[in-house]
């Protein structure tokens, strides 16, 4: 190894950080020289990784070593003097700094660069100083050496175009005469060119052609001092340019622009005096950029390379990425297409192939992405002028920034209560460091999860979830429903060079107001269901909260709110239509703030009146809501002196008899209607506020109605409830009526002969104004009715008389009678059941249709009128008989058995 005594420079920190092409960064030099130090013992340089590539000695500094810090390097000549790399002495020397997209930096030099030990022009050793440090002054600095070495067998013209230089070596064709021969031969012809004078062999003058006649001539100084890299080695020239001097001309080849310069070398050899022609060409314009491919395109038989020869043999390329070989299989494998002809080999990359990298880049604050791949080509030509070629192209290719803004995706599932948001695809580099939700910064992963979804490409996403009622949502209330409104901006951070860029989103999610209803009557209770409830809201009826523990079920869709209809939470309401009950539901967040109000208008079918089959009417009026201080002990029926029986602070009750309080009675078609009014007078005024109309409306089976309304002068309005009216058929013992056979003596055994005496009672009621009629009656085999044969025993109202008569008989009133109207009674005898001509023997079941009718006004409904002859007459006075089918029930006896 050389002595570690090396050079130090004076630099100023200005890094160039080229935005998009460029990642490396470049120290200007702006003073020279100032203090020679000895650098300390070199640390451990073993991340540093060498290698001999090609006609290139390449090494590789990992990312995660020299990212975020400053690192120079300086190559080290044979006397151990440094030299700081700069841009201009990169191209200069031979030597290629570059950093990809992630950080690592590869350092190349070329064999032939400036600093280079050359032995024997086959083995090349360079020594270059790392310096790498974690400020921009390069204060505090480990500084590495690193040494390597590299055989390498030159072709006689070998021309690399490296990214920032292009480079020529020729093999001269007079080989090198050993010192020692001629050393003390004076060179006689030195004195005529004086600039020839120094060193055995050496350049002194060359001559630019910068066109075909226009020719430039310079001192090797001259060259030198304007950034070219001329010398000789012990068997060749050499000629190396950056892309961009004043001598270097741009032409056409193929369709491509080439930078070529042409020069000629004067060299003196002794007292040989040599001119070698030396060119070089590269392409600048070779690679065009589409969205998903990269074409490269290197044109063959290169003019400028080609001057006097007249025949080039074919040509045999080899590509590859990182200046590593790539096989046929490979190359087919990574999808790259080589298409190699006479004129020219196309390469076309697919944006995204492996050997590449993704990057992504902040432009104009807009996010993006970029794809790098670094190839190779060689071609090896024979041609008839320069014998064999080795052209190599070393490309750093990186597509056009393309802007990838952030697809946000709404995922929100409104039901979730949760806004979710999607924001991506990113590639890996990308890092959320920051949210401002609502305006206000928020610590990520604290307040708010957010997730990564990868995909398979390596790209991701991030998944962000904010719950609806977070306080930085904003809400505004409409209508039909809440319009939530998120309003994020997502923070990024590019790894590893902290590019950072922003991505704003607008989430709008809408709650519809919830669905309340139906109200209805559930047993003893109001039941309504509420849909569209958001997970975090309370209901609440008046102040008080519904729990699942107290009065709510909830299935997938609906909660559902139960009370009992006694509740006082529950409002019963006068509107135009009439009288509605009311539940007053209040919709909370769950930091109690009021979001909706309802008064649910219940369709219940609540029956404030109980009608029973005695004639007991009840009635419940619950307090209306919109009556001011309706003081409910001022209620009364139509007949003022029947005041509540009892009565609270927001109901009052009613016991009345069906013949009191004024209660009208009236029939219609097939029923019996009592009717009655509940009167609320205002206390102050004396004005009739209210008005309900009790109704019981009795069919047989029993139907009770009820009705009542409000308005500045009120009519009632009519709804119906039910009720039932009880019959009974019973079998006396005999014909006074005093005993009946029981439970226990059916079926009853009866002997042919024998009469059977039947009574119909209308039971319970103590309306003495209602008379039961029979309109018919029949026996039958069975406890059906209508099963056959059928005897009958009352026709039409009056009494069957084939084969034997059936006697009416007349009730009157004793200890257990007491409204004879409500019976009837009437005699049969068994022979009447024949079949054929034979007595019928056996179980046998008795049936009757009735009428009930208005005892003393008979003419009131035509049913009591119209039926058969019977009515009043026979029936009233027993022996006699006829009927519609209103006001009528049937009553069946229990089995009566006959025997002969
Ligand atoms: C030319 O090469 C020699 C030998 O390698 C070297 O000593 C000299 O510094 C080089 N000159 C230039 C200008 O690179
Ligand atoms: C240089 O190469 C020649 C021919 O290959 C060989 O004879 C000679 O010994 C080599 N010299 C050195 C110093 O390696
Ligand atoms: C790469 O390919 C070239 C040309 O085919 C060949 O000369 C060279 O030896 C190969 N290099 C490696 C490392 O395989
Ligand atoms: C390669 O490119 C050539 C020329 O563009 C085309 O004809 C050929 O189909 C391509 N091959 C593949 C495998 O894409
Ligand atoms: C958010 O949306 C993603 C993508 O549709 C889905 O996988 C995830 O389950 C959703 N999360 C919630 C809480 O809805
Ligand atoms: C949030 O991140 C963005 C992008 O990285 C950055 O521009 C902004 O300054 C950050 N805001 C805060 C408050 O840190
Ligand atoms: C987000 O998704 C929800 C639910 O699909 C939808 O109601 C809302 O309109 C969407 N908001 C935006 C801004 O796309
Ligand atoms: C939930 O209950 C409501 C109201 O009773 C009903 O309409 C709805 O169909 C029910 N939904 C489910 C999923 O059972």
């Amino acid at each position: 190894m050389v002595k570690v005594c090396t050079v130090r420079l004076l630099l100023a920190g200005e890094s160039l950080a080229d935005k998009m092409a460029v990642f490396f960064r470049v120290m200007v030099l702006v003073a020279a020289l100032s203090t020679e130090v000895c650098a300390q013992q070199s640390p451990n340089s073993d991340f540093i990784v060498s290698s001999c590539r090609k006609s290139l000695i390449q090494f590789h500094l990992p990312a995660q070593d020299v990212v975020g810090k400053s690192v120079q390097f300086s190559a080290i000549d044979k006397y151990g003097r440094a030299f700081l790399i700069t841009r201009a002495l990169a191209s200069q020397c031979g030597y290629t700094i570059s950093q990809d997209g992630w950080g690592n930096i590869d350092f190349r030099t070329s064999l032939f660069s400036c600093y280079t030990e050359i032995r024997n022009d086959t083995h090349y050793e360079v020594t270059v100083k790392i310096e790498i440090a974690s400020k921009p002054d390069m204060s505090g600095a480990e500084g590495y050496i690193k040494v390597v070495s590299c055989p390498y067998v030159w072709h006689p013209r070998e021309i690399l175009c490296e990214t920032n230089y292009m480079e020529v070596s020729v093999r001269r064709k007079i080989p090198v005469i050993s010192e020692g021969v001629f050393r003390d031969e004076p060179e006689d012809w030195s004195s005529a060119i004086p600039q020839a004078v120094s060193g055995l062999m050496s350049i002194w003058q060359v001559v630019f052609h910068l066109t075909a006649n226009q020719k430039t001539t310079m001192m090797i100084d001259g060259a030198q001092n304007i950034g070219y890299g001329i010398n000789t080695t012990e068997s060749r020239t050499l000629l190396r340019s950056p892309y961009n001097s004043s001598e270097s001309v741009f032409q056409k080849v193929g369709g491509v622009t080439f930078s070529t310069i042409r020069a000629t070398l004067f060299y003196k050899q002794r007292w040989f005096i040599f001119l070698v022609d030396n060119a070089v060409a590269c392409p600048v314009d070779d690679v065009t950029y589409t969205r998903s491919w990269i074409t490269w395109t290197i044109p063959k038989n290169i003019s400028p390379l080609l001057i006097g020869a007249k025949i080039t043999q074919s040509s045999q390329i080899q590509f590859g990425v990182n200046l590593w070989n790539l096989t046929d299989g490979e190359i087919h494998s990574r999808r790259y297409n080589i298409t190699d002809s006479s004129k020219a080999t196309v390469v076309t990359i697919p944006v995204g192939a492996e050997g590449g990298y993704y990057k992504s880049h902040v432009v104009n604050k807009e996010y993006g992405i970029t794809y790098s791949i670094n190839p190779f080509l060689e071609n090896l030509w024979v041609d008839d002028a320069w014998g064999i070629t080795k052209y190599t192209i070393v490309k750093q290719m990186t597509t056009p920034f393309d802007r990838r803004p952030p697809i946000i995706t709404n995922d929100t599932i409104p039901v979730t209560s949760i806004f979710n948001v999607t924001i991506g695809p990113f590639l890996p580099d990308v890092q959320l460091v920051n949210l401002t939700i609502g305006g206000v910064q928020q610590t990520i992963n604290v307040s708010y999860p957010i997730s990564t979804k990868h995909h398979p490409n390596m790209s991701s996403d991030f998944v962000l979830k904010v719950p609806f009622l977070d306080p930085h949502v904003s809400k505004e209330f409409f209508p039909d429903g809440i319009r939530l409104t998120l309003n994020v901006v997502f923070g990024f951070k590019i790894h590893p060079y902290d590019e950072t860029f922003t991505s704003s989103a607008t989430i709008v999610s809408f709650i519809p107001q919830p669905t309340v209803g139906p109200c209805g009557m559930n047993g003893l209770s109001l039941t309504a269901a509420i849909g569209n409830l958001s997970p975090d809201w309370n209901i609440y009826i008046e102040e008080q909260q519904l729990t699942l523990s107290n009065g709510l079920t909830a299935n997938k869709t609906h909660t559902m709110v139960q009370v009992p209809a006694s509740s006082e939470q529950i409002m019963h309401e006068v509107v135009s239509g009439g009288h509605v009950v009311t539940m007053p539901l209040t919709i909370k967040d769950q930091n109690g703030a009021t979001l909706y109000k309802f008064v649910l208008s219940c369709d219940v079918p609540i029956n404030p009146v109980a009608c029973f089959p005695n004639g007991t009417i009840e009635v419940t009026v619950k307090k209306v809501s919109n009556i001011p201080d309706m003081d409910m002990s001022l209620l009364t029926l139509r007949d003022p002196q029947c005041a509540p029986d009892y009565f609270s602070n927001n109901m009052a009750h009613f016991t009345f008899a069906a013949n009191s309080c004024k209660t009208t009675r009236q029939f219609e078609q097939d029923m019996m209607i009592y009717e009655n009014e509940v009167y609320y007078y205002s206390r102050t005024s004396g004005k009739l506020l209210y008005v309900m109309n009790v109704t019981c409306d009795y069919t047989i089976n029993g139907t009770l109605v009820l009705s009542y309304g409000y308005d500045d002068n009120p009519t009632p309005s009519a709804q119906t409830a039910i009720a039932s009216i009880d019959l009974t058929l019973r079998l006396s013992k005999d014909s006074t009526y005093t005993t009946f056979y029981g439970e226990v003596d059916y079926p009853v055994v009866k002997y042919l002969r024998d009469s059977l005496y039947f009574e119909v009672e209308l039971l319970y009621s103590s309306d003495p104004r209602l008379e039961l009629f029979l309109d018919t009656c029949w026996a039958t085999t069975t406890s059906d009715m209508s099963s056959l044969p059928a005897w009958p025993i009352i026709d039409n109202s009056c009494e069957h008389n084939e084969p034997y008569q059936t006697n009416f008989y007349k009730v009157t009133a004793d200890s257990r009678v007491q409204f004879p109207s409500h019976f009837k009674r009437f005699e049969v005898k068994t022979f009447t059941f024949m079949n054929g001509n034979q007595p019928y023997m056996g179980e046998i079941y008795f049936h009757c249709n009735v009428i009930i009718c208005d005892a003393s006004n008979l003419s009131s409904d035509s049913v009591c009128t119209g039926i058969g002859s019977c009515i009043p007459t026979k029936q009233r006075s027993g022996r006699s008989i006829k009927p519609s089918d209103a006001h009528r029930s049937v009553s069946t006896s229990r089995a009566v058995f006959l025997l002969t």
